[in-house]
């Protein structure tokens, strides 16, 4: 079964619209630990559109479980996350015009950059993981440079229109795990799950934590946030598809 990492992310794009004390993302968090998320996920992003740097330091300081920092490859957010010190990083691309995650990281193109930072991370006892694409060139060049963690980007699962796409991303998934294992890299998994289309994802062997934010967050809405959590642990661990889910 895997664990499930809550990113908290559009809880401060809420907040962010009227630049108001709340909702409270140390309160978020807490209740998605009391209803079981093994970590918190927050995206520290470049144009600060939603988590702000004060935010980054009050979760490091409360979350009791553990703290996974997102963040691009920017000299200026490394250095806070030096500072910061959260459990562990996931390395993602970043563009300021989109408006979210919208691919992986190049681990072949950008080799270099990714393992200088990596190791200015591991001698802080950061963790280090990459978000990138279930290809298998992206899964062994993350194996290369010794990076023991990978995100597998489900985005394009998520949007598959067709049954025969979905089969077919599924399948790339299922690869990528497959090489990541081989490798002895821990492999999670990311990125427009909902409370539909999770479950194929939570049952591959190999996927250790699931990184799941817009839709707990949206469906919060209606069931409040621990139940949200709740609900979203309940279909990791296998159990039926909650109808009606965000
Ligand atoms: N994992 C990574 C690396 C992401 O960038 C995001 C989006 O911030 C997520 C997981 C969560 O995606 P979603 O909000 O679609 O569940």
């Amino acid at each position: 079964m895997p664990l499930l990492g809550v990113n908290i992310d559009h809880i401060a794009t809420l907040r962010q619209q009227r630049r108001a004390p709340y909702p409270d993302l140390v309160l978020a968090a807490r209740a998605c630990e009391n209803a079981g998320a093994d970590s918190i996920v927050a995206h520290l992003r470049e144009d600060r559109r939603h988590i702000q740097d004060a935010d980054v330091f009050a979760l490091r300081k409360h979350v009791t479980t553990r703290f996974n920092l997102e963040m691009a490859l920017s000299s200026d957010i490394v250095r806070i996350a030096c500072r910061l010190k959260p459990d562990q990083v996931t390395l993602v691309p970043e563009r300021r015009q989109e408006l979210t995650t919208e691919g992986g990281l190049d681990v072949v193109r950008n080799a270099r950059r990714i393992a200088a930072a990596a190791r200015r991370f591991k001698k802080r006892n950061i963790g280090v993981s990459l978000f990138i694409e279930p290809s298998e060139l992206q899964v062994k060049a993350a194996g290369d440079i010794g990076i023991g963690i990978v995100e597998l980007h489900t985005g394009a699962y998520a949007e598959s229109s067709s049954l025969g796409q979905r089969r077919m991303r599924l399948k790339e998934l299922r690869e990528a795990c497959a090489v990541a294992g081989a490798l002895g890299l821990v492999v999670n998994a990311g990125h427009g799950l909902d409370y539909e289309n999770v479950c194929p994802v939570a049952s591959m062997a190999q996927v250790h934590e699931l990184n799941i934010g817009y839709a707990i967050v949206c469906h919060s809405l209606f069931v409040g946030l621990e139940q949200a959590v709740r609900q979203m642990k309940a279909l990791a661990k296998g159990s039926r598809r909650i109808r009606g889910g965000a």
